[in-house]
């Protein structure tokens, strides 16, 4: 099978200078989306027609050019003068002996159960077309039967009052013997409302030529919703985000609020995952059984460990959490951070590039950066880890067992020993000894004769 999927239209009413099949929903681009569910058709040809904003769709396009699918073509569709006109800048690059199946950029949640429907019911010898009942069918394409058998399509602007009472639309995706789509587009007129060559006039062409029309139904109307604005843009993120939350309560999952959760990505739960409400998931986020994540943390790119508890507020980000850990609430989990099994991560502490083995805490405002801490290790209130001399970065080490007073800087490179303790305040420069008692810290003196001042009279 070919598949073309036209995205040359403008968008104007996005209201943006991103083009519209550019803008993410769920955080992809709507032509990835469309993009994704045509590769799940294995189709031989694969063709976007682009035409606004210059190179940002190519662009996009050829980022695609990687793993086992085939390559994307593309063709500039310049000026945009139709639908019809958009199929036939394609034609060069389509193979005749399979149909082609036409998509559209703009509109990303149709499943590729539907489509698979459609191209099975099309064959490899009739037109066929994804239709939908619709209440409100305004501005868009009517199917017009005659004894049950689609005979043509009618655009709002050209329809007659009977026709616009028509409620069955076309959702614009259709699928066509390739060779004849070829003949029917090259013999395509503009004369019409739009002055635009309709690819939908190729339905009453097929008609005169004996050529039977089949329609398909997606299973919901959103499948075929397309964006033109950013209001329906809104509306098909909810949709799309609720038909992901349905499918996580039916593995299982709870969701405090199936309406309140944001996955942009893919979002993998083990058993009696809990989720409260307002979290983000971006790209891919595994919770392992058992996970119980706090209202309003942000997920990227992260794998949570059995039983962990995630308080509110955290941001985790490139981070790999173990078993039973405590994070939060209000910690920050950045690339690079691995924690061991039953680690406590405690409200305003970032770990970044460093591991932290099992059992180890850090429960209240801490920076550790490019560290390796060891088991059963304490890092008190206020402890940074100074790894950045304004120029290059250092490791610090903390073995296993160490206790790292309140308030002190550990100043990279340096290695705090196996069962070290380091006193509250102390500012580390060298190595400290393991099993020993290191600080840095100013006596402290009284002094006995001092008084504190008095207010001076004004005058
Ligand atoms: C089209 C259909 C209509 C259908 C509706 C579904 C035609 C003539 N009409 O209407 O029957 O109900 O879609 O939404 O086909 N595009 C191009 N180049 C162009 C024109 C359009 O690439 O020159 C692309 C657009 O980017 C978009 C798609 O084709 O992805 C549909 O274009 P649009 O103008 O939105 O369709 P309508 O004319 O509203
Ligand atoms: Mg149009």
């Amino acid at each position: 099978m070919n598949v073309v999927i036209l995205a040359a239209g403008m968008g104007k009413r996005m209201q943006s200078a991103l083009p519209k099949v550019l803008h993410p929903l769920a955080g992809k681009p709507l032509l990835q989306h469309v993009i994704d569910t045509a590769r799940e058709l294995s189709p031989g040809k694969l063709c976007v027609i682009y035409g606004h904003g210059g190179a940002a769709v190519p662009e996009m396009v050829a980022r695609q050019h990687t793993g086992a699918h085939a390559a994307i073509d593309t063709a500039l569709q310049e000026p945009q003068l139709g639908t019809g006109h958009a199929v036939m800048q394609a034609l060069p690059q389509l193979d005749d002996s399979v149909p082609t199946l036409i998509l559209y950029g703009d509109v990303p949640l149709t499943s590729a159960a539907s489509l698979r429907r459609l191209v099975v019911a099309a064959g490899n010898d009739k037109l066929g077309i994804l239709t939908v009942e619709q209440a409100n069918p305004f501005g868009l394409g009517r199917m017009v039967r005659e004894n049950g058998k689609i005979v043509r399509i009618v655009e709002e602007k050209d329809a007659t009052a009977a026709e616009r009472s028509i409620c069955e639309i076309n959702s614009g995706i259709m699928v066509a013997p390739t060779a004849r789509l070829r003949d029917w587009l090259s013999s395509l007129s503009n004369n019409n409302a739009q002055g635009e060559y309709y690819l939908t006039d190729i339905v009453a062409k097929a008609v005169a030529e004996g050529m039977t029309v089949v329609s398909a139904q997606p299973a919901a109307e959103w499948e075929v919703a397309g964006v033109n604005s950013k209001v329906q843009l809104a509306e098909l993120e909810r949709r799309y985000q609720l038909n992901l939350a349905h499918t996580l309560l039916e593995q299982g999952v709870t969701l405090m609020d199936p309406a309140r959760i944001d996955i942009r990505g893919s979002l993998t739960c083990g058993r009696d995952v809990t989720i409260d409400v307002g979290c983000v998931f971006e790209g891919a986020v595994t919770l392992a059984n058992g996970v119980r994540v706090g209202a309003h943390s942000v997920l990227v790119n992260s794998a949570i460990g059995a039983g962990v508890q995630i308080k509110p507020f955290c941001h985790i980000e490139g981070a790999q959490v173990g078993p039973q850990a405590q994070i939060g609430p209000y910690a920050r989990l950045r690339p690079g951070a691995e924690l061991g099994q039953e680690v406590h991560i405690g409200n305003f502490v970032e770990v970044k590039n460093s591991t932290v083995a099992a059992h180890s805490k850090a429960n209240h405002l801490a920076y550790i950066g490019d560290s390796t801490v060891g088991a059963r290790v304490n890092i008190g209130a206020g402890t940074i880890t100074c790894n950045y001399d304004g120029v290059n970065k250092f490791r610090t080490i903390i073995e296993d067992d160490a206790f790292i007073g309140s308030d002190s800087q550990l100043v990279a490179p340096v290695t705090v020993g196996a069962g070290a303790t380091i006193g509250a305040g102390t500012t580390l420069t060298r190595n400290a000894p393991a099993g020993k008692l290191t600080m840095s810290r100013a006596r402290q003196i009284t002094i006995d004769s001092w008084q504190r001042p008095v207010k001076i009279a004004k005058p």
